[in-house]
């Protein structure tokens, strides 16, 4: 018998604001066929002036735990996944503690840009399995229209807002690859690669900065890289591409999208797209895929999925998980 990380739960939150393709090509030297042909992106969600990343997060936080039917104060732990807190400190996930009314148990960022779900899920797994909680939120939520530079179209044209959450629960298992729950997951970071994506503000330069991208290179290296990290997480989970109902990548460009799939030997037909609505939403991006995919009617109870990922750091990542 092994205790595993079920998923009791999930929601996400997108902005009212949808801004088309079109839209850019009033300000910038850029049109929707360049868009929507290098990055399969045709619109995404921008969040209003008075909307931040912990609201967005205790939105979809919130419907998560609606959606299993427990209150706030039954989670042991919340883990935020964002670049892109509130403010400096303290973490945006304890903004969402006490906006969700929760007065128990902790909460915590975790910053690994767009692999950041993914690193969030470990964290709360490997929580989990040595017993210190039951119960964890895992969020990811991003304002990037926040750090973007808009003269910049071979970067400000690519991301959006937005907020997804799980609610997790140790539950137990047989032991095999037939349970629910995480699987395996496989972490990586290599620092060497950091002027490829980064924001170029911070303490260093007391302003909030604005993210900078050789989009390209991150290219170059993504396909490889998640292929890598997703076939390590289904050999440590004894599963192989036939095994899997659905690839949940994290969602920056179709493009990688459809490499990555086909790298793994998978069709098209069984990846959960969103980055034609979404854009990329960074940490949010798998969580909001997750929740879009399950309200589709794509992902099912013991559905088996492999989620991957990669972003600045470099940090790339993959989970294996039966639904
Ligand atoms: O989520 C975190 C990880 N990030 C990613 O995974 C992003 C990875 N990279 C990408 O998705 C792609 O590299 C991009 C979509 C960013 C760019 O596509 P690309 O096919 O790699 O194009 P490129 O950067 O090589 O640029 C090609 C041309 C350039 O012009 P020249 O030098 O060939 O004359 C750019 O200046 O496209 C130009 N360009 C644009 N043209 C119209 C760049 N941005 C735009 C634009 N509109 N918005």
């Amino acid at each position: 018998m092994n205790t595993r990380s079920v998923v009791i739960g999930c929601g996400h939150y997108l902005p009212s604001r949808i801004v088309e393709n079109s839209e850019f090509e009033a300000t910038l030297d850029t049109n929707d066929e360049w868009i929507r042909s290098r990055s399969g992106i045709e619109r995404r969600h921008f969040a209003a002036d008075h909307e931040n990343t912990s609201q967005m997060a205790t939105a979809a936080a919130q419907a998560a735990l609606d959606d299993a039917g427990l209150g706030a104060d039954d989670v042991d732990a919340i883990i935020l996944a964002t670049s892109t807190p509130d403010l400096t400190f303290p973490s945006a996930a304890t903004m969402v503690q006490a906006q969700l009314g929760m007065t128990r148990g902790f909460a915590f960022d975790v910053q690994a840009v767009c692999a950041g779900f993914v690193f969030a899920l470990a964290n709360a797994n490997a929580l989990i399995l040595s017993g210190q909680v039951s119960r964890v939120l895992v969020i990811g939520s991003e304002t990037f229209s926040r750090i973007m530079d808009w003269t910049d179209r071979s970067t400000c044209v690519l991301f959006g807002d937005g907020a997804g959450a799980v609610l997790l629960e140790a539950q137990t298992g047989e032991g095999t690859a037939q349970d629910r729950g995480i699987l395996s997951t496989d972490l990586n970071s290599d620092g060497r690669h950091r002027e490829l994506l980064y924001v170029d503000g911070g303490t260093s330069t007391g302003t909030v900065g604005y993210l900078r991208m050789q989009g390209n290179q991150v290219f170059r290296h993504a396909v490889g890289k998640l292929a890598a990290t997703a076939t390590t997480a289904m050999e440590r989970a004894g599963v192989t591409a036939g095994d899997v109902d659905w690839i949940v990548p994290h969602q920056a460009n179709i493009r990688i999208i459809q490499g990555t799939a086909n790298k793994l030997n998978l069709p098209m037909s069984q990846v959960v797209v969103t980055v034609q609505d979404h854009g990329n939403t960074s940490a949010a991006s798998i969580p909001l895929a997750l929740s879009v995919g399950r309200d589709r009617g794509q992902i099912k109870q013991d559905d088996l999925l492999v989620m991957e990922a990669i972003g600045g750091g470099l940090a790339w990542g993959a989970v294996v998980l039966r639904w």
